[in-house]
């Protein structure tokens, strides 16, 4: 497997050796400065992670976790990871996306607050911007593999290390004849052909670790679904907490998270004027309201895809346009989706594109836009304008300009949400993972939801700083309402 030559390990510092080489992978530990002096100015901008600390430190109840995360690896995620550490935690990481981690970020959290380049004490963090399907899968394996054994939580985000976990026990149950065969796209290739050696080396080694994990906490609505189907067929080898439908979360994350990192997605890779312009948002769930938000306060029109009349009549009555993209797609300026599906954007719809139309996605991975199928065309000519930018040019002269190939935009063309979004998000996860850990006889085989009362104080952490202040139910109003004064103060189906 080839691991790029530019890509530093640690000789020293931080852990056992287990690779062999130093037990951490990332671009350059040269950068860990700046990724430090970013770090502090996001842990300003993320109160509740840092009032977690504030109040477990003493305590520490992650003490004893060994937490493998497949997450981001940004400035705000190392955030997160130091309140895990802080927490108790042994904490070892990777990027579930190949092109949004940032190097200095990542070479920070090696280095570690008191550590130095030469001499880093901080956590071992394997992800580099712009991995090959290789390198990804490697990185997951090495996040894996604690030296004292496997994980015993997991944090996840698009379901990789649980996708890793799970292949590995179904091969080592005999499910496969031979792993690489199954396998259907070059990534998926990848992950097989890196659990097959274990399986003669090794041949527990998947098994032990599923056995010794205490659960996972999912980020991913998608996955979450997925981890629900492992669940109903019986398949599912470890608790969960889908955070996706945690309510503080995802409003955060889909709805206002979105609002602001689409534009800055936009501006930075194209600097293109949105206002006057024609906006097409496929999806109008959380993300394409987000999206459709900030495209209108951009002035943009816009116009809503939907294929669920709910979400349709929605848009409708906010005053959207609802088309079909098949009717819009030669007008529009800008075309972003947001639906979770898979392609929904198709070759046809790229090249009737207008000249210089925006294409990107905001929503399920690489799946939204076909860019693979368009790579394939004959007649169209590709050119990189600058990383993540490319301009798609057809033999008939006109060309569309396709950002982060079809990957989040916001992630590969921006620095995804802001600290305070990632705050709330990452709030939850803390809340989740010390719940799992601390409270497992209470999570049988299942996928749970937050309980609401974490949900809540992953909220209420985050009012003081904005200056928000909460209003108290008397006890008479909590009596005629049916709840507790101190919360939950909703019913678990209400709809936020
Ligand atoms: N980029 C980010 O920062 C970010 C943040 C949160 C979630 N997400 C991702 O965004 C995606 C959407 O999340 P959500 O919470 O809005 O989901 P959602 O289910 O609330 O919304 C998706 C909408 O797309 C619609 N849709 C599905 N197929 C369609 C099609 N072919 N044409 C038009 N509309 C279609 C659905 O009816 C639905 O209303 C998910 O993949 C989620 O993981 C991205």
């Amino acid at each position: 497997m080839r691991i790029p030559s530019s890509v530093t390990n640690g000789t020293s510092g931080i852990g056992s050796d287990t690779t062999g080489e130093g037990d951490y992978r990332v671009a350059d530990l040269s950068l860990a400065d700046s990724g430090r002096k970013e770090i502090r100015l996001a842990e300003h901008e993320m109160p509740g992670l840092m009032a977690l600390r504030a109040a477990h430190t003493r305590t520490k109840p992650l003490a004893g976790a060994r937490i493998m995360g497949s997450l981001h690896m940004t400035v705000q995620a190392a955030v997160f990871v130091e309140t895990l550490v802080a927490l108790g935690a042994q904490v070892r990481w990777t990027s579930a996306n190949v092109l949004s981690t940032q190097d200095h970020a990542a070479a920070a959290l090696v280095v570690g607050p008191e550590g130095t380049p030469s001499a880093p004490s901080g956590v071992p963090v394997f992800a580099w911007r712009d991995e090959s399907p290789e390198e990804y899968w490697w990185c997951v394996e090495r996040a894996l593999s604690f030296p004292d054994g496997g994980p015993n939580m997991l944090v996840d985000d698009g379901g990789e290390a649980t996708l890793v976990v799970h292949k590995g026990v179904e091969f080592e149950a005999g499910g496969a004849r031979s792993p690489a065969d199954l396998a259907g796209s070059a990534d998926r290739r990848a992950l097989f052909e890196l659990i097959g050696p274990s399986l003669a080396t090794d041949p527990g080694k998947w098994t032990r670790m599923a056995e010794g994990i205490h659960g996972v906490t999912e980020q991913t609505t998608i996955s979450a679904d997925h981890l629900r189907m492992l669940c109903q067929n019986g398949e599912l080898l470890f608790p969960a907490i889908d955070l996706s439908n945690s309510v503080t979360m995802g409003i955060m994350d889909r709805v206002y998270g979105t609002r602001h990192s689409l534009l800055d997605g936009l501006n930075r890779a194209t600097d293109t004027l949105i206002g006057g312009k024609m906006a097409v948002v496929l999806g109008y769930g959380h993300v394409g309201k987000g999206c459709v938000k900030a495209l209108r306060g951009q002035g943009a029109r816009v116009v809503v895809v939907e294929t669920d009349p709910i979400c349709a009549l929605q848009a409708a009555m906010d005053g959207i346009q609802v088309s079909t993209l098949d009717d819009v797609v030669e007008q529009a300026d800008i075309v972003v989706t947001a639906t979770g599906n898979v392609k929904v954007v198709t070759v046809d719809h790229l090249a009737r594109m207008k000249d210089q139309a925006i294409v990107g996605n905001i929503g399920d991975f690489d799946f939204e836009i076909d860019v693979a199928g368009l790579a394939k065309r004959q007649d169209v000519q590709r050119l990189a304008i600058k990383p993540q930018v490319d301009l798609w040019r057809f033999d008939d002269g006109h060309a569309i300009v396709v950002l982060s190939e079809g990957r989040l935009l916001n992630l590969g063309n921006a620095t995804g949400h802001p600290s305070f979004v990632m705050s709330v998000a990452f709030v939850s996860q803390v809340l989740a993972q010390i719940e799992l850990f601390t409270k497992t006889d209470r999570y049988p085989l299942d996928v749970h939801r937050l309980p609401r009362e974490l949900d809540e104080q992953a909220a209420h952490l985050h009012l003081d700083p904005l200056g928000a202040t909460l209003s108290t139910l008397t006890d008479s109003q909590a009596e005629y309402l049916g709840v507790a004064r101190d919360g939950p103060f909703k019913p678990e189906h209400y709809r936020y």
